[in-house]
This record gives C-alpha cells, sequence and structure tokens, in this order.
C-alpha cells in the first residue's frame, strides 16, 4: 500500500504546546517514560490519519466564547454530567435489578441497598441525581429563555431541548415504579390516570403505559424498558444533536452586553 502523505498538522492552542528545551536541559538519554508517550502519540497518530477525528475533536472543544460568558453558561454541561452520572451509575443498579412484580424487584432493590458492597451509595447517588438532573434541567432552559438563546438562528435548538425536558421527566416518572413498593405502585397509578386525562392522546398514552386497561404484571416490564433501553438512548442521540448545534452556531452573548457594547445594533434600535 502506498505511504499516505502525513496530514499538516491543525493549529493547537499554545497553552497545550510542549515548550522547546531550554539549552543545557536534558542529556540526550531518551528514558522508558518517553518511549511510553511517543507509543501513545504514535496511535493517537495512526487513529488520526485514518479518520480525520482530531480536527471534530478540536471544532468542538476550542471554540470562541462571546464577552460575557459567566457560570450561568455551564448549566447545560452540569446536565450532561448528571445524565453521564445517572447512565453509569444506572448500569452497575441494572446488574442486580429484577423486573419482577411478584415480589423480586422489592427484593432485588433491598439486596442491593442492605448487601451489596457500595450498592446503597450507588443507589442513593442514582436516586438523588435524578432530582439534580431535573432541578439542573430547568435551571439550564430558564437561564436560555431569559439570554434570549431560543431566537433565531437557535430556534431548533431549542426545540431539541423541549423534547429532552419531557424524555427527562420520563426518566423520573418510569423509574420512580421499579422499586415496586407501596409507594411506587400507587403514585404511578396516579401519574398515570393524570396522562390519561390529556387531551385526543391521553388514554392512548395511558394505556400504552400500562401495557393495556389494567395496571398488571406488564407495567412494571414495561416501564423498566422504557427507563432503561428507550427513553436513555434518545436522550442521549438528542443531546448529540443538541451539543452540535451548540458547537456550530456557537452561544448566545448576555443580552445586556449586546446592547451596551455594540455600537451598531444601538444605532439600528436608535
Ligand atoms: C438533557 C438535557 C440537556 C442537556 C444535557 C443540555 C446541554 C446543553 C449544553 C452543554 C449547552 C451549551 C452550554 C450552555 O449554554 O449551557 C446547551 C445550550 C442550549 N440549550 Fe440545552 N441541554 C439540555 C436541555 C435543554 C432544554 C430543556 C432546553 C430548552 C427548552 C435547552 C435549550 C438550549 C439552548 C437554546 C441552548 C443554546 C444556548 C446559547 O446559545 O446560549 N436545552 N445545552
Amino acid at each position: 500500500m502506498p505511504k499516505l502523505p502525513k496530514l499538516p498538522a491543525p493549529p493547537m492552542p499554545s497553552a497545550l504546546q510542549a515548550p522547546p528545551p531550554r539549552p543545557g536541559e536534558g542529556n540526550g538519554k531518551v528514558t522508558p517514560l518517553d518511549h511510553a508517550a511517543d507509543a501513545a502519540v504514535s496511535v493517537v497518530d495512526w487513529v488520526d490519519e485514518r479518520t480525520s477525528l482530531s480536527g471534530a475533536a478540536r471544532w468542538m472543544m476550542f471554540r470562541k466564547v462571546p464577552k460575557g460568558t459567566n457560570w450561568f453558561y455551564t448549566l447545560g454541561s452540569a446536565t450532561m454530567f448528571a445524565f453521564l452520572s445517572q447512565a453509569v451509575t444506572g448500569v452497575f443498579l441494572a446488574m442486580f435489578y429484577k423486573p419482577d412484580p411478584g415480589g423480586g424487584a422489592y427484593e432485588s432493590i433491598r439486596h442491593v441497598t442492605n448487601d451489596v458492597f457500595l450498592g446503597q451509595f450507588v443507589r442513593g447517588m442514582h436516586k438523588w441525581g435524578s432530582s439534580v438532573m431535573v432541578i439542573l434541567v430547568f435551571l439550564h432552559m430558564g437561564r436560555t429563555f431569559f439570554f434570549g438563546a431560543y431566537k433565531y438562528p437557535r430556534e431548533l435548538n431549542w426545540v431539541i431541548g423541549v423534547v429532552l425536558l419531557i424524555l427527562t421527566m420520563t426518566m423520573s416518572f418510569t423509574g420512580y415504579l421499579l422499586p415496586f413498593d407501596q409507594r411506587a405502585y400507587w403514585a404511578t397509578i396516579v401519574g398515570v390516570n393524570i396522562n390519561g386525562t390529556g387531551p385526543l392522546i391521553g388514554p392512548y398514552l395511558s394505556d400504552f403505559l400500562r401495557g393495556g386497561s389494567e395496571f398488571g404484571a406488564t407495567t412494571l416490564s414495561r416501564f423498566y424498558a422504557i427507563h432503561m433501553l428507550l427513553v436513555p438512548g434518545l436522550l442521549a442521540a438528542l443531546i448529540g444533536a443538541h451539543l452540535y448545534l451548540v458547537a456550530k452556531l456557537g452561544t448566545t452573548a448576555p443580552p445586556w452586553l449586546k446592547a451596551e457594547k455594540n455600537p451598531d445594533l444601538r444605532k439600528a434600535s436608535a
């Protein structure tokens, strides 16, 4: 196979560039650590030469952000990390959970809480993490609303955000039933009935959630499949689309800065 020409290195921020050795520094000896670093660079280069992924990573991560960017802009990433934490702790819980309405579900959660090493801790992280994610998603939505970030050209990202909000609420709702204790059972019956009162699709939605007209054995496995597979998959895909649009369009400057600092805009609005 002919050797491919080496791709030119895309610009790297100066903070990440290794400084050249100072005169007299190093004695020319190559240590095993240097070999290890070279090996890692070669592997990354090998993958990059065949995929050009480093360009995409730089495009995504090294972006200019508008003046006035502040801590409120971290709420979206905080929501994403809450989601990742839910995904990781959820995988460990799924290793022990049994979606068995005949007592097995409750027993498997009792086992995780009381017997499994760090089980109570991981379950606690997942349970509290779900509230954290719901609170963060609302705060993030408030930030984008009050900063006017839903306006042209970011309307589609707002719409994707609305779907993400609904999916986050669906995760909380379906997860609540899984311990299958009295509280989970009756709270979910109330929740499903509330869904049923919605216009047009309400009754179909509650039938779909119950897995029939009665709340029964199929309801738990249905909630489990929605909670474990359907909604997390949709969430991951839509967060990807949401972030792609954030990287493509950039973030919005705070509204007060636009009015104060941009003389052209001030002229136009006068
Ligand atoms: C799982 C839920 C969500 C995740 C992980 C997420 C993540 C993010 C991230 C990381 C950003 C860029 C940084 C920032 O501005 O905070 C962002 C921006 C944005 N998000 Fe979300 N988001 C979620 C839900 C929502 C919701 C519910 C809405 C609104 C209904 C929304 C609307 C937007 C908009 C309009 C932007 C652009 C902000 C700008 O241009 O300044 N997002 N999102």
